[in-house]
């Protein structure tokens, strides 16, 4: 647990409410050592009712009283909003961000300090605990500031630590990543469909075989090489689908999604950083 830890969840959208779930669900803290910030009060009410965490648009006020600061806000509010805070963050107070594109030492420069800054990227299946984040320090970030980032992000899903230079990368692939899924799981739905089984008993196979072959990957260690050919019977059905999907460069067109995606996420990078 992070014993008696103030954390400041500032910009609590969606990312910043999975990560107020992961935390508390988790006891990792208690409810009434986080402030959320916002701007709309409706929404506020509901992650106080929702969660029981204190609540607050006022972003400077939390930041002075947390030791965490969570920095859950979309990158384009971020130069605002660290120039709103820089005034009340102590220069010892762990600094973690999500937002893409924003790199730690971006961060340092908008609080005119030399705070730990450690930067996360996770993604969506936060909201049920099952996301993939990577770590990166900053500059002026340490083992235990790291330790304590581990901590909140794992309340989540799993956690890797990778260097900064990495973090387009992870964005190109594992932040991005479940929207490939979802398309994937959208045209095996639609492939279902196109040979009869019921849209909903299609998408629930869909989703199902995704998420078996995935926790398959992640319990056996084995690589997915192994394991597609351990069940490619000669002559049968599967490497006659194989077949066809090597044909039309069902990899390749994967591979590409994430080198394109980590370009964009280094525009984005240049354009916000
Ligand atoms: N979603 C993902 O898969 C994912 C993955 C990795 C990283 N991220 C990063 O996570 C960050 C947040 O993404 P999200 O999907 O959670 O976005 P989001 O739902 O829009 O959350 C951001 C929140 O910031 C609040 N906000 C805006 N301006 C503010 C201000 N001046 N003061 C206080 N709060 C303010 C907004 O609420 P109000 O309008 O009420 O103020 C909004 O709810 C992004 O930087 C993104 O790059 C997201």
């Amino acid at each position: 647990m992070l014993k008696n830890k103030k954390i400041a969840v500032i910009g609590a959208g969606h990312m910043g409410e999975a990560l107020i779930g992961g935390m508390v669900s988790g006891r990792l803290i208690n409810a009434k050592d986080v402030v959320a910030t916002r701007r709309d009060a409706k929404a506020m009410d509901e992650l106080k009712s929702k969660w029981g965490v204190r609540i607050s648009s006022d972003n400077a006020a939390a930041a002075e009283g947390a030791d965490i600061i969570l920095l859950t806000l979309k990158p384009q509010v971020a130069a605002a909003v660290l120039g709103e805070i820089a005034p009340a963050v102590d220069k010892d107070k762990l600094v973690i961000s999500v937002m893409a594109g924003i790199t730690t030492a971006a961060i340092n420069k908008r609080l005119k300090k030399t705070n730990p800054v450690v930067r996360a990227m996770p993604n969506t299946p936060a909201s049920v605990n099952a996301a993939a984040t990577a770590l990166c320090a900053g500059a002026h970030a340490g083992e235990a500031h790291l330790r304590a980032a581990e901590m909140i992000f794992k309340s989540v899903g799993k956690v890797e630590i990778i260097p900064e230079n990495l973090l387009d990368a992870v964005t190109g692939l594992s932040g991005s990543g479940p929207v490939y899924i979802y398309m994937v799981i959208e045209a095996l739905t639609d492939g279902g469909v196109k040979m009869g089984i019921p849209r909903a008993v299609a998408a629930r196979l869909a989703a199902q075989t995704v998420y078996g072959a995935a926790k398959l990957v992640l319990e056996t260690g084995k690589h997915p090489a192994i394991l597609k050919d351990e069940v490619t019977t000669p002559g049968g059905t599967a490497i006659a689908a194989i077949h066809e999907l090597e044909s039309k460069g069902l990899r390749t067109v994967l591979m590409d999604a994430v080198v394109t995606a980590t370009k964009r996420s280094k525009e984005l990078s240049e354009i916000y950083g």
